[in-house]
């Protein structure tokens, strides 16, 4: 990148670190479980919902406890199953349609980052029937206060529950963006370990390394806050104590209670102080091929951070050092190294490969255009790079490179 892109690009991240204080952040109501959210729904006079979830979600019974409580507290309850991963305006449209035809009064997303985007933007197009959902791409396009919203993520990943953002694929074209604005951050949430006890191993990994890479691009960026380093750190240390066992049994309710208050504390990090490449590459990858978001950034997250090199040396060892990955006396060199070591043991532990099949390196020059126009100016990353500069991060991660 030339340096006048980069002066402009840090100047952008310079103006928006300054308003941050300023900016209408806030973090939901945590719920105490799913058997007291008809309390909830009933102090705010609300008789009708849409449930937005997932076909497998659903048909697995794991939203019948909720549905039950519902039912037993006279709340009607219509539902959306249908969200796929990676949701779509498509998606979104339908739900928005059984939402308006059930005469429902508020939402509640049921599921990991993709039921849980999918009933934010449903919340935004009925707050602006005006604006379609393609419009609302990028920053402050709702700027509306949306329906009531209670989010019961099923993945510890995303940290959609807490964050501005929601992540939209187009149907026809494939192209995949984010959508921010404050009005998106949902009023309520539910952390309850036991809807992600069935949580496949594989999932559990990839949702869970999501979390990791929001911490970490969270913490290495140029955007941090006092509270955003904290709550990234801390996020870090609970996700290399508890991922294992998260992934070892499905069942160890405090393994995955402390996943999802680490991804929960990693949403807190990265709505604030952004994400960065790892997360622009791996939208990119998603939109294209459709690759699982947590697997995309599984396998980028080390590839990235070793191409970032020394700049990222500092906060790669401060993370280190306080998820104790390695002695407290080695050089910041050494402590990043076993930093990125650690998260490449823990895609081998769960078989995460190190490159994508999918990935065709005719495709390279288009989706590194895409990566470089989702993440410059606004990801204050810690090295700055154009879409050239990109490919060749794509290149590092082609199967057979
Ligand atoms: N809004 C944000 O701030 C934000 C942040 C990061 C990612 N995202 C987006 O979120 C989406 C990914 O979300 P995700 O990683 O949570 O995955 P997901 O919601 O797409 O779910 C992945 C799979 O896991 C299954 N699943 C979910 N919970 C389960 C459970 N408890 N038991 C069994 N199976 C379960 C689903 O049925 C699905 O097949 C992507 O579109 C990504 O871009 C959003
Ligand atoms: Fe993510």
């Amino acid at each position: 990148m030339n340096l006048i892109q980069k002066a402009y690009c840090r100047f952008y991240q310079g103006c928006m670190r300054l308003a941050l204080p300023f900016l209408p952040y806030r973090e939901p109501t945590l719920i105490d479980g799913i058997a007291a959210v008809p309390k909830v729904l009933e102090k705010a006079g609300i008789q009708k919902v849409l449930l937005v979830t997932g076909p497998h979600i659903y048909a697995s019974g794991l939203t019948a406890p909720l549905e039950a409580a519902l039912a037993g507290a006279g709340i009607g309850c219509a539902v959306y199953n249908k969200t796929v991963s990676n949701p779509t305006d498509a998606d979104v449209e339908a739900a928005r349609a059984l939402y308006l035809a059930s005469k429902s009064q508020a939402l509640i997303a049921f599921g990991g980052g993709s039921p849980m985007d999918c009933a934010k933007v449903v919340g935004a197009r009925i707050a602006r029937p005006d604006v379609p959902v393609a419009k609302m791409g990028g920053l402050l396009h709702i700027r509306k206060p949306l329906v009531p919203l209670i989010a019961v993520p099923t993945t510890a990943g995303t940290g959609s529950e807490t964050t501005v953002a929601a992540v939209i694929t187009d149907a026809k074209t494939h192209h995949k963006y984010a959508i921010n604005d404050f009005v998106l951050i949902p009023p309520y949430a539910v952390l309850a370990p036991e809807v992600t006890f069935g949580l496949p191993p594989l999932l559990t990994a990839t949702t869970g390394m999501d979390a990791l890479t929001h911490a970490v691009e969270a913490y290495i960026g140029r955007s941090t806050t006092p509270e955003t380093r904290a709550a990234a750190t801390e996020a870090v240390r609970l996700i290399f104590e508890n991922l294992p066992f998260a992934c070892a049994d499905g069942q160890n309710r405090l393994a995955r209670a402390n996943m999802l208050r680490a991804s929960y504390l990693a949403g807190t990090a990265f709505t604030k102080s952004y994400v960065g490449y790892v997360h622009a590459i791996a939208h990119s990858l998603g939109g294209k091929y459709g690759v699982a978001h947590g697997m995309a950034n599984a396998i980028l997250l080390p590839t990235v951070l070793e191409a970032y090199g020394s700049a990222v040396w500092g906060s790669l060892a401060a993370l280190a050092r306080a998820a104790g990955l390695c002695e407290e006396d080695v050089s910041d060199e050494a402590a990043a190294a076993a930093f990125i070591a650690a998260v490449r043991r823990l895609n081998a532990d769960w078989n995460i490969p190190a490159a994508f099949d999918v990935l065709k390196p005719a495709d390279i020059p288009a989706l590194a255009r895409t990566a470089a126009h989702e993440a410059n100016p606004l990801y204050p990353v810690p090295v700055l790079w154009d879409a050239s500069q990109l490919e060749a991060v794509y290149r590092r991660v082609l199967k057979d490179a």
